[in-house]
Order: structure tokens, then C-alpha cells, then sequence
């Protein structure tokens, strides 16, 4: 697994910023007021800084932005990274911030002079964030990070904040790691294998083979991965870090990849259907997180493994299908698998958790992606009240969400001919329509937000705190739900 750069939190010492080899970033807040550090770090660069800071460029900046200057007159270091961030600045902003440092990080090691900053554990994060590479598949591997050793002015308080978020960065590296991760290296087997190494953590991980799917009468599920040689599974999850109440569950999509089935994809851009267990990898994410924070909180993840491809088995359009819950799925097109996965770990989770209330996250949809692009995800919900936690959760992360209705005329399109139901509703509104399928499955008492990140899962350019590729979004949005809603 991709390790985030090891981040430590010291006392100042001015001394040490001469001779720091590497990088090293100094934070100027309101309007080019030097403090202590950056004074040093000014006189030692001869006023390099202070001239930087009073030049016109500086003034256009926002906080979180910043300048680096290279081969710095005075230093041993290679860079100085000069960060603005005002005292009032916000939690996306510090992430920024440190997210420009993340792209300055060398083998040599950083110090960030911090100062004051209140906000230093989320510049830590931001950094820590930014620096992700995913060599797994390359033969030359990228130097390691040095250790990014930050002075602060209380930095025991630096260290206590910065813990659990970067708890939290190992999290979505590990679900940027499975997004990224090509079909042939994360198939089904090795994904189950991954999660059950969590056992390691404290989480209680059951893996359910095809067998015992069958006789759960898991068949929307089992058709899907029909025609693959890769099993498919579903992967229980379990962290007890509360007491006796039930559960939170998050459930995801795991199609490690999606041919379209005998609905065949086009070529261009298949390559891409490797990210199709985003959902899935966003659910272990999260797991992973709240085991390492040891979060004091129920959380179940459930995530089903499949793969969507062709053979002469394969399920056909026109096959009807009789789900867990009992309902027949008429399926016109065998490229709206997500929904078949998820219907059947959906029932399967309430009967046997009873949860408080679900999130499922799933690359369900292109339509998503025509309606919000690649900086929201599509949020659906059967209860005002749970979504608006979801919404507010997100939103204190900084990762962006947006709400999308759905009602009786949407479900309508569903119906079908000859079964209970048909998996596709049209072109129009085919987000909407997915998500109502899947309310389908969810009991009404049951408090449910279904989350398409199929514009999120994956970048082909940078975010603040994202390299492209696989992102990650939602592992912050999902801890953040649980620390604000269900701990104690
Ligand atoms: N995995 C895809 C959705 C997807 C597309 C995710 C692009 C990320 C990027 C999903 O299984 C799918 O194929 N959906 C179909 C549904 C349609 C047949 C109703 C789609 O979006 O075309
Ligand atoms: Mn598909
Ligand atoms: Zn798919």
C-alpha cells in the first residue's frame, strides 16, 4: 500500500532552518506580516522573502495559495515554499495550502515553520494528501518522501488534531491504491485479500463466497459476475467501536470491471472501467480509517466484488431475475449492473443489521457526470434529515455534493412488461432513475443516501488536494459523518 510521507510536530527552533535540507515552507498570514520564523527565514535569504511577499503577484493571492523560490540564496534547502494563509482562513483553504506544499515535497525532507497557524493539522493533511503517487505498476519506483517535520507554536495541540486526519490520509490512500490498481492485479480475490488484511486492525472482516451468496438467493448479484472466471464475493466489515446500538452501513459497487456484459461498452475509454469499484473503494477507505482512529462508533461496510464481462454464459438482455428481497429484474441492458449488485447487498444489509441508516456509494452512472461533471457527486435520499448530515458532513470536508430529487414519475419508468421491474428507465433523468431502483431495496424506515461518484472517483487533472487519478472522494466525508453523527 502507498504510505502517506511521515509528518511530525515539534517545537520551533530557529536555528534549525538554515542548515534544513530539502524544503522548507514558511506560512505568511495578514497582509505580508513576517513572524519570527519567516524573519529568520528573510534575513537568511538576504529580504528574498519580504521583497516576494510586498511584490504585486503576492497581492493577488488568496489564501492558500502561495510561491516557491528555487535554490533560495542562504539556505541549505532546495525550495522555500512561501504559503499564504490568514489566521481566519478556512479548513478547505489550509488543505490547499498544504496542498501546494505536497507538490514540493522531496526525498531530502520539509520543515514547515508554522508558527501560529491554527489551522496546521489541516495543512499537514492537505500536504500529506498531495503527495500520492501510485508507482505500484512501475518498475521504477519514485524516491521516497522525506519525513515533513513541522514546528508549531503548541505542537502537542498540532499533533492531538493532526492524528485522526491522518488517519484518515492513510484511508484514502488505500482507496486510491484499489481505484488505480488495474483489473488483472485487483481482481476479486486479491480485493477480498486486501480487506481481509484489516483484520490486522481491528475490524472483523467475513468474506462471502459464491455459495453462500446463492443460498443467501443473491441471484441479481451472482448473474452479474456469471460469464467471469474472477468469484464473486461480498466482503462484511465490521468495526465495533461503540456499544450495543445498531449500526451505521456504508455499502459499495465493487465491479472490479465492466465490460457492459453482452451490452458491450464501446472500446474508447473501456480501460477506464477499472475504477468501477470506486464505490467500493471509497466503503474500505473509510473502514480503514475508523479501525485506525479507533472511532467510538458501529459502522458496518459491505462491498460486492464482481466482475461484468462476456461468454456464452453470460446473462442476456431479456433475462428476468428474481432478487433477494424476492422482486423480478427484467434486464434490458446487462451494462446496468451496478444496480444489481447493490440491490442485493442492500436487502442483505438490513435483514441482517438492522442499520440506523445506509450510504451507498457507487460509480453508477455516466449520466452523472453529464449532469455535474467531475466536482460533485449526485446525492439521493429517502429522508431529509439523514441527507442533510450527509450534505453537511461533505461540505465541512470540502468535497463537493450536491442533492438530486426523485419521485413516483421517475420510478414509473421502470416498469416493466413482464416482471416486477425493469434495471434501465431511459436516457432521460438515468441517474434519477438508477437511484430509484435502488430505493427499491431499502425499507422505509430505513434512512438511506445513495451517493453516484462516477464524476468524482477519478481525475485527469489535479485538485487542491487530489493528483489526477483515482481521488478518494468521500473518505473524508464518511469519517466526518460518523465523528459528527454517531460518536459519542
Ligand atoms: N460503470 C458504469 C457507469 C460509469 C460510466 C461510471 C462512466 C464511470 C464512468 C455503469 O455500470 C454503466 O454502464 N451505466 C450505464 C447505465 C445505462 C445502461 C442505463 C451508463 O451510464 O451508460
Ligand atoms: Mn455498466
Ligand atoms: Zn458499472
Amino acid at each position: 500500500m502507498t504510505e502517506p510521507v511521515s509528518i511530525s510536530f515539534h517545537a520551533t527552533d530557529i536555528e534549525a532552518i538554515a542548515s534544513a535540507e530539502g524544503t522548507v515552507a514558511v506560512i505568511i498570514g495578514e497582509a505580508g506580516k513576517l513572524d519570527t520564523a519567516a524573519r529568520r527565514v528573510n534575513r537568511l535569504t538576504k529580504g528574498a522573502l519580504a521583497r516576494l511577499v510586498e511584490s504585486e503577484g503576492w497581492s493577488g493571492k488568496k489564501p492558500g495559495e502561495g510561491a516557491v523560490i528555487d535554490w533560495p540564496v542562504g539556505l541549505a534547502a532546495e525550495k522555500l515554499v512561501v504559503l499564504h494563509l490568514p489566521r481566519a482562513a478556512t479548513l478547505s483553504e489550509a488543505r490547499k495550502a498544504g496542498g501546494l506544499l505536497g507538490k514540493s515535497l522531496g526525498k531530502a525532507g520539509t520543515l514547515l515553520l508554522a508558527g501560529g497557524t491554527r489551522r496546521v493539522a489541516d495543512v499537514a493533511l492537505g500536504a500529506a494528501l498531495m503527495a500520492y503517487d501510485f508507482d505500484a505498476q512501475r518498475t521504477k519506483k519514485a524516491d521516497a518522501k522525506g519525513e515533513v517535520k513541522v514546528m508549531a507554536a503548541k505542537p502537542e495541540e498540532a499533533e492531538a488534531a493532526a492524528r485522526p486526519l491522518l488517519a484518515a490520509a492513510q484511508g484514502v490512500f488505500f482507496t486510491r491504491d484499489l481505484v488505480n490498481e488495474p483489473a488483472n492485479v485487483l481482481t476479486t480475490e486479491e480485493f477480498a485479500r486486501r480487506l481481509k488484511e484489516m483484520e490486522s486492525l481491528g475490524l472483523k472482516v467475513d468474506v462471502l463466497e459464491e455459495a453462500d451468496l446463492g443460498k443467501l438467493g443473491m441471484n441479481a448479484l451472482l448473474v452479474v459476475g456469471m460469464a467471469s472466471v474472477m468469484p464473486s464475493k461480498v466482503v462484511v466489515m465490521e468495526w465495533n467501536g461503540g456499544g450495543d446500538e445498531p449500526p451505521l452501513a456504508f455499502v459499495g459497487k465493487g465491479v472490479v470491471f465492466d465490460t457492459g456484459g453482452i451490452s458491450l461498452k464501446p472500446a474508447a475509454g473501456m480501460e477506464d472501467m477499472t475504477m468501477d469499484m470506486g464505490g467500493a473503494g471509497v466503503v474500505s477507505g473509510v473502514m480503514r480509517t475508523l479501525a485506525l482512529r479507533k472511532a467510538r462508533a458501529n459502522v458496518v461496510g459491505l462491498v460486492g466484488l464482481v466482475e461484468n464481462t462476456v461468454a456464452g454464459n453470460a446473462q442476456r438482455p431479456g433475462d428476468v431475475v428474481k432478487s433477494m428481497k424476492g422482486d423480478t429484474i427484467e434486464v434490458i441492458n446487462t451494462d446496468a449492473e451496478g444496480r444489481l449488485v447493490l440491490c442485493d447487498v442492500l436487502w442483505y444489509t438490513q435483514e441482517r443489521f438492522k442499520p440506523s441508516g445506509i450510504v451507498d456509494l457507487a460509480t453508477l452512472t455516466g449520466a452523472m457526470i453529464i449532469a455535474l461533471g467531475h466536482e460533485n457527486a449526485g446525492v439521493f435520499s429517502n429522508d431529509d434529515a439523514f441527507c442533510g448530515k450527509l450534505l453537511k458532513a461533505a461540505e465541512s470536508e470540502g468535497e463537493g455534493a450536491w442533492r438530486l430529487p426523485m419521485g413516483q414519475v421517475y420510478d414509473d419508468q421502470l416498469k416493466s412488461r413482464i416482471a416486477d421491474m425493469k434495471n434501465v428507465g431511459g436516457r432521460p433523468a438515468g441517474s434519477i432513475t438508477a437511484a430509484q431502483f435502488l430505493r427499491r431495496f431499502v425499507k422505509d424506515e430505513t434512512p438511506w443516501c445513495h451517493i453516484d461518484i462516477a464524476g468524482v472517483a477519478l481525475r485527469t487533472s489535479d485538485s487542491a488536494t487530489a493528483p489526477k487519478g483515482a481521488t478518494g472522494w468521500g473518505v473524508l466525508a464518511l469519517d466526518r459523518l460518523v465523528k459528527d453523527g454517531y460518536e459519542s
